[in-house]
């Protein structure tokens, strides 16, 4: 794992969006993983400032998201397709017709889970995906005691999770109790990982994820397992990390690739 650590969310956002840039640089066919909530919007406004600035081409490239609520409106402002189309698809000049979000509002929800992951091979696997990682641990919506083999599929959300995500909506209660998402299976299949993390609130989680025990109660510490993984957070989700010396030496003498 990499572990690079940087003074504030921006510095995150940059760089992350700076592995994403040198994918798409060498594949402009690239298929990239997205994820949505918070921790992902400075790497998406990184990359569509690329986009504005005519340095980074994503037209090109197709897309697969991680997740989406079971039951929600598709035009519903945090569907997981609105927030695609909204913070990545427009602003990053993609074709929409070559980005997926998983069906919510399928009548057979299995047949729905099972056509993603055939289109997810069917474009070749995806190069690279950037995630975030829940209070309680969780990648993707796989809750704490998921499956480390797990492929797209429904999932109910922690009561964590649903406080977490409250604020996104008008009423605590709307937010939905289900959700569609690829499996920590399908994660690991990723050819390469960016998980960035902001805030304090980050804390507990990356350092269990990144130190601790490789178990199924902390769900992003399977990533521990991937080849290419990269974990960019700012100071503050770093706080409670014990090996922090060497990570920050680490990164500022990098040896040439
Ligand atoms: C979102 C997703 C989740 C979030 C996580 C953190 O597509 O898969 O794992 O990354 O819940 O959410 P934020 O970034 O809002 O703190």
């Amino acid at each position: 794992m990499e572990i690079i650590i940087l003074p504030t969310a921006q510095d995150v956002g940059r760089e992350a969006a700076g592995k994403f840039a040198d994918v798409l640089r060498r594949t402009p066919a690239a298929v990239l993983g997205l994820a949505t909530g918070s921790s992902p919007r400075a790497t998406y406004e990184a990359l569509a400032s690329m986009v504005a600035a005519g340095t980074l081409d994503v037209s090109h490239a197709s897309g697969f998201a991680l997740d989406e609520y079971v039951g929600i409106a598709l035009g519903h402002p945090e569907s997981y397709a609105s927030v695609i189309d909204r913070e990545v698809v427009v602003p990053l000049g993609m074709d929409p017709s070559k980005v997926r979000v998983p069906d919510g509002r399928a009548a057979d929800i299995a047949a729905a889970c099972a056509d993603y992951e055939a289109a997810i091979s069917a474009a070749g696997g995806i190069d690279i995906q950037i995630l975030g990682i829940g209070s309680n641990g969780h990648i993707g919506f796989n809750e704490p005691t998921s499956s480390f083999a797990s492929r797209t599929r429904i999932k109910t959300l922690a009561r964590q999770t649903l406080l977490d995500n409250a604020r996104f909506f008008a009423n605590p209660n709307d937010v939905p109790t289900h959700c569609l998402t690829q499996g920590l299976g399908t994660i690991m299949d990723a050819r390469q990982l960016v998980l960035v993390a902001q805030g304090a609130g980050k804390a507990a989680a990356i350092a269990a994820m990144v130190e601790g025990p490789v178990r199924a109660f902390v769900p992003g510490s399977i990533l521990q397992h991937h080849h290419n993984v990269s974990i960019i957070i700012d100071e503050e989700a770093a706080s409670e990390l014990t090996l922090t010396d060497y990570y920050r030496y680490t990164y500022n003498n990098k040896p040439a690739a």
